[in-house]
């Protein structure tokens, strides 16, 4: 095969065959192609796209590019995880996995860091000090048959083909793909050990993709290209235009987490993770549907069920409970300032984007990859879109991991609020499923 021939193909909107895939990026790992090649063939893929099918062997191909976790003794209960597209407060894996672990599924969930205005799970797991996200093979797998889930990073063997293209992309303008981004989703999904997916894609200003037309296409890319794989998911296309929750920030999302398990999350948190909590339940097969789904949900959250899995997890991937709980309410930055209301009125709305911009100087995100985060850093909402406000009154409250983060940070997290005389309705926080 020539590399020129297989670029020519997709400049013709020709398919490629799981050969040539195989072929073509089995060489580009191990560096027989150049980068140049390579970019070429991805600018091509952006402009002429590919099918559901094509899409389906790139990802096979790139999953068979490195490692993955094979979990098929865990044959009592199924596999299932959720994947978000990321979002400004999205910390919906945190209380998730322990609730579908205690509804009766394996969570092998593999997260990744903060990048730009977007969250990370392990950022926010490492706020409890102890707590390990790197964790062995054996130790991943181990947790998972105890405890139903465990909470780890990727490693640099998992999927090496969608490192080496996602940098290529990075820079080359070819990140704004839907085949590639379903193809670099599904093949990091899969290499977990998961067989059945929820996906929340997410749009908005907090969101990589900022439309809800952009949003629903990643959707039915990701549920058709699992179809054609063979496996079973849903699709949820969700709202990402206004902070997510009441908190922002590591260890703040942790303490939220911790009330969604007690059952006293914020509304559009809650609403979420059972949303998707009862869909993970359908997708593994153990509920018959969505109205026996909802009451095995009710019942874990409330017999304390899914809250003792998540302790579980945090003393065994080295936090302690104790000290947890007694962080709870008071672990926060000493460099704090006020948001005010500047009307009386309404909040007609609390701009997600321009909160993860400030949210980067505050300390909770990272602008580039070298960065460290703060685990104290964010910001605490004490009023959300459509509250009624007097002027004067303390709307929120920024936390910062230094006294200059805060200086940079007030500026743009208080252009974030917008204020109205008018009662506000609010927008649905799911827009969308595709099942
Ligand atoms: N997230 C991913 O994992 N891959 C992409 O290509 C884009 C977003």
């Amino acid at each position: 095969m020539l590399v020129t021939e297989i670029i020519a193909k997709k400049r013709d909107k020709l398919e490629h065959s799981y050969e040539e895939l195989k072929w073509f990026i089995d060489a580009y790992v191990d560096g027989s192609i150049p980068d140049y090649q390579v970019s070429a063939w991805l600018m091509a893929v952006v402009l002429n796209g590919m099918s559901f099918e094509e899409t389906a062997r790139l990802t096979q191909v790139m999953i068979e590019s490195g490692k993955t976790y094979n979990l098929q003794h865990l044959t009592d209960r199924p596999l299932v995880d959720k994947h978000s597209t990321g979002g400004v407060g999205d910390k919906i894996s945190l209380p998730l996995a322990p609730i579908a672990a205690a509804m009766g599924l394996y969570v092998p969930m593999m997260s990744g860091r903060a990048l730009g205005i977007t969250g990370g799970t392990l950022d926010k797991l490492e706020s409890i000090p102890g707590y390990r996200t790197q964790l062995k093979d054996y130790e991943f797998i181990q947790y998972i048959e105890e405890n139903g889930y465990a909470m780890t990073g990727q490693t640099q063997d998992i999927v090496p083909a969608d490192r080496l293209l996602y940098a290529l992309r990075d820079v080359t303008a070819c990140v704004e793909s839907i085949p590639l981004i379903t193809a670099s989703i599904l093949s990091k999904k899969f290499a977990e050990g998961a067989q059945s997916f929820v996906f929340d894609v997410k749009w908005g200003t907090g969101a990589f993709m900022k439309s809800a037309t952009d949003a629903e296409k990643l959707a039915e890319s990701l549920t058709k290209t699992m179809q054609r794989l063979g496996r079973r998911s849903v699709a949820l296309i969700t709202n990402m235009n206004e902070p997510l929750g009441l908190k922002m920030g590591n260890f703040l999302e942790m303490e939220e987490s911790y009330l969604c398990l007690e059952g006293k999350g914020p509304q559009d948190v809650m609403i979420l993770v059972e949303r998707q909590a009862c869909y993970m339940a359908l997708a593994g097969g153990i509920v018959k549907n969505m109205e026996e789904a909802k009451e095995l949900y009710h019942q874990v959250v409330a017999s304390g069920k899914a809250k003792d899995r998540f302790l579980k997890n945090i003393e065994q991937q080295g936090g302690s409970v104790k000290e947890f709980e007694a962080m709870l309410g008071v672990y926060r930055s000493e460099h704090y300032q006020d948001i005010i209301a500047t009307t009386t009125g309404y909040i007609q709305h609390i701009d997600a984007g321009v909160v993860g911009r400030a949210g980067l100087n505050l300390g909770v995100g990272r602008a580039t990859k070298q960065d460290t985060v703060s685990p104290v850093a964010g910001v605490e909402f004490y009023k959300k879109s459509g509250d009624k406000v007097s002027e004067g009154e303390v709307i929120a409250r920024a936390y910062a991991g230094s006294i200059t983060g805060l200086k940079l940070a007030m500026p743009i997290l208080e252009g974030a609020f917008s204020f109205s005389n008018e009662k506000v309705v609010k927008q649905s926080m799911i827009q969308k499923e595709l099942i």
